[in-house]
């Protein structure tokens, strides 16, 4: 377990493990549905929010993925691909604002230099933005993707390490 320490509540980081898996669905649904609805609609939002089980549990252990907790209270979850690309960055919403996601980034950015990636790529949402910039991420480009029939922006947002 690495800690970080802030001027917030600490911030406790681990690699995931299999056993986490309804935890992170549920802080995922959650962060959707309460954080994320303030920039899409209802529609897009039951679009965002759907999960699959079995889908989940096989992604989270495809690529290195860490789970933080505050308080011993899962407060958020990150992973990267062997690419660079961050495909998930979510944090509990009475979490938020409380440098979760700065700690789980800081776990990416190690691992991402021990392992020789110079560049850290992610598609993020209109409420992340403000988040990857604020890490030194620069927007590349901004475009509409289509999720189970529902069209999303999507900025394509990079940092070279
Ligand atoms: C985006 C998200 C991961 C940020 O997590 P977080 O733990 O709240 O972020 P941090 O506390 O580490 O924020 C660090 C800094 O980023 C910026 N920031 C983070 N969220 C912000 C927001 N909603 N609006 C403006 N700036 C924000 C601020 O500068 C913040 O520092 P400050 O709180 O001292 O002002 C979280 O809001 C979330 O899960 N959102 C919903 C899901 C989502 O869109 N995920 C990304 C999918 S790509």
């Amino acid at each position: 377990m690495v800690e970080f320490e802030s001027q917030f509540p600490r911030v406790d980081i681990r690699p995931y493990q299999a056993s986490d898996l309804d935890g992170v669905i549920d802080l995922f649904v959650r962060a959707v549905r309460e954080s994320a609805s303030e920039y899409y609609s209802p529609a897009q939002i039951d679009a965002w929010a759907q999960t699959d089980r079995e889908e989940w549990h096989a992604a989270r252990l495809s690529r290195p993925t860490w789970v933080a907790f505050t308080d011993d209270e899962l407060a958020g979850f990150a992973d990267v691909h062997k690419n660079g690309l961050i495909d998930m960055m979510f944090v509990e919403p009475r979490h938020q604002r409380k440098g979760v996601a700065t700690a789980l980034l800081a776990s990416i950015e190690e691992h991402a230099e021990k392992n020789g990636m110079r560049v850290l790529h992610t598609y993020a949402s209109l409420g992340s933005q403000p988040f990857f910039e604020y890490c030194g991420f620069t927007m590349l480009l901004a475009r509409a993707v289509e999720v189970r029939g529902q069209r999303f922006a999507q900025l394509v947002m990079e940092k070279v390490l």
